[in-house]
C-alpha cells in the first residue's frame, strides 16, 4: 500500500464475513462498508459539493471515459487536478474507461494493444490501452485509480470469458508498470464471469501483484441476482483481508447487504441520481413515482426517519408539484434524499457490524435462496 493509504478493520460480524473498516487516502477517510454517489461528468448530478457532503458521501466515483472525451484530462489537470476542478476536496476514484467503452460506444474493436472506438461526440478515433488509462488517471488525479480491464458481457463461453479473463491480467501487468504516481492507489479488478473456478484463478493471479485494493467487477451485467451472489461469495475469501474490496456498479439494498456479508466494503451504482432524474424516491426499500396522484395533497416527508435537507424541509406534495412541473429543484432534491438514503443503508449497516448486531438487524436481506 503506498504510505499515504492504509485500511484498518475495526470491527467484525461474527457470523459473516462482514467487517467495518477505515479507508485512509490522501483527500481523507472512508469508513466502510459505504456506498459511493457517481459523478461521472467531475459532478454528482444536480449536487453541489456541499450538498453533496451533506448526504454524507466520502468518496466519490469519476470515469476516465467520460473526462476523456468531454472536457479532455489536459484541462482538467490545467485546473489543478479533479479534486480543485469539481470542488470536492475528499477522496475521488476514477474508473478506468474499459468497462464504458464496451457499455457505451458503438463501433470498437479490443486487440492486445487496448480498444480503439469512435467518439460519440465527433466521431474521431479514439484509442485507450492500460498504459493510456493509467496515464488520463494519474492526470486526473484521482486518490484511488482502476486498472483497464475487459469485462465480457453476459451470457459469454467460457472460451471468451477465459480470454478476457487472462487479458485483464495481462493488462494489469502493463497498468503497474505504467503507474508511476504514489499518491494514487492502484486497484485490480476481477473478472471470470459467472464461472466460479475462474473466479477464483483470477482473483489468485491479481493477489500475487499485492496490491492496495481489489474490485470486483464484470457484474450486474445482466446475469440473474443468485449468480451475482455467488460470483462475490467465493471470490471475497481469495482477497487479502486487510485490502478494501469494492464491488463494482452495485446499489440495490439486498445486493450491498448479501455482499457486505460476503466481506465487500465498497460500492457505487448510478440508481440513486438516476431514479432522481425520473421523479421517483427510494423509501423504505422502495421506488416511489412522485408522480403518482397519491402524493399531491400528502404533506408528510418524503421518510419521515430521513435526516436529510430535503426530508427535514420539504413534503411529498410539494416534490411532487416541482416533479409535474419539472422544475429543476425536483432533481437536486431527490438527488439529496436517495444519495443519502443508500449511503444511510449502508452506515447502518455499519454500525450494526460495530455493535455485532448484523444478522440481527439486516437479517431480512440475507436469506441465501440459492
Ligand atoms: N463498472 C462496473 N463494472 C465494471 C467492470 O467490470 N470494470 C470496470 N472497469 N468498471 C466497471
Ligand atoms: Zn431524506
Amino acid at each position: 500500500m503506498p504510505e499515504s493509504f492504509s485500511f484498518q478493520i475495526q470491527a467484525r460480524c461474527t457470523q459473516t464475513q462482514a467487517r467495518a473498516g477505515v479507508f485512509v487516502t490522501p483527500h481523507g477517510i472512508v469508513e466502510t462498508p459505504r456506498f459511493m454517489p457517481v459523478g461521472t461528468l467531475a459532478n454528482v448530478k444536480t449536487l453541489t459539493p456541499a450538498q453533496l457532503l451533506d448526504t454524507g458521501a466520502q468518496m466519490v466515483l469519476s470515469n476516465t471515459y467520460h473526462l476523456h472525451l468531454q472536457p479532455g484530462e489536459k484541462i482538467v489537470a490545467a485546473a489543478g487536478g479533479l479534486h480543485k476542478f469539481m470542488g470536492w476536496n475528499g477522496p475521488i476514484l476514477t474508473d478506468s474507461g474499459g468497462f464504458q467503452v464496451f457499455s457505451l460506444s458503438e463501433m470498437r474493436t479490443v486487440t492486445e494493444a487496448g480498444v480503439r472506438f469512435r467518439s460519440p461526440h465527433d466521431g474521431a478515433i479514439i484509442e485507450l490501452s492500460p498504459e493510456r488509462s493509467i496515464e488520463i488517471q494519474n492526470q486526473l488525479g484521482a486518490d484511488v485509480i482502476m486498472a483497464f480491464d475487459e469485462c465480457p458481457p453476459y451470457p459469454a463461453s467460457r472460451e471468451d470469458v477465459i480470454a478476457a479473463t487472462d487479458r485483464t491480467v495481462r493488462w494489469l501487468e502493463r497498468c503497474i508498470a505504467a503507474h508511476n504516481r504514489p499518491e494514487a492507489a492502484l486497484f485490480g479488478i476481477v473478472q471470470g464471469g459467472v464461472y466460479p473456478d475462474l473466479r477464483v484463478a483470477a482473483a489468485k493471479k491479481l493477489v500475487e501483484f499485492d496490491l492496495p485494493g481489489y474490485a470486483i467487477g464484470g457484474v450486474s451485467v445482466g446475469e440473474p441476482t443468485d449468480l451475482m451472489e455467488m460470483v462475490v461469495r467465493v471470490t471475497t475469501p481469495i482477497l487479502p483481508d486487510h485490502k478494501p474490496r469494492y464491488l463494482m456498479g452495485i446499489g440495490t439494498y439486498r445486493e450491498m447487504a448479501q455482499a457486505i456479508a460476503s466481506g465487500i466494503d465498497l460500492f457505487d451504482c448510478v440508481i440513486p441520481t438516476r431514479l432522481a432524474r425520473h421523479g421517483a424516491a427510494l423509501v423504505a426499500g422502495e421506488r416511489w413515482n412522485l408522480k403518482n396522484a397519491q402524493f399531491r395533497e400528502d404533506f408528510r416527508p418524503l421518510d419521515p426517519s430521513c435526516p436529510c435537507y430535503t426530508c427535514q424541509n420539504f413534503s411529498r406534495a410539494y416534490i411532487s408539484h416541482l416533479v409535474r412541473a419539472k422544475e429543476l429543484l425536483a432533481y437536486t432534491l431527490l438527488s439529496i434524499h436517495n444519495v443519502t438514503e443508500l449511503i444511510r443503508f449502508t452506515t447502518r449497516i455499519r454500525d450494526a457490524i460495530l455493535s455485532d448486531r448484523m444478522t440481527d438487524e439486516f437479517g431480512q436481506y440475507l436469506q441465501v435462496d440459492c
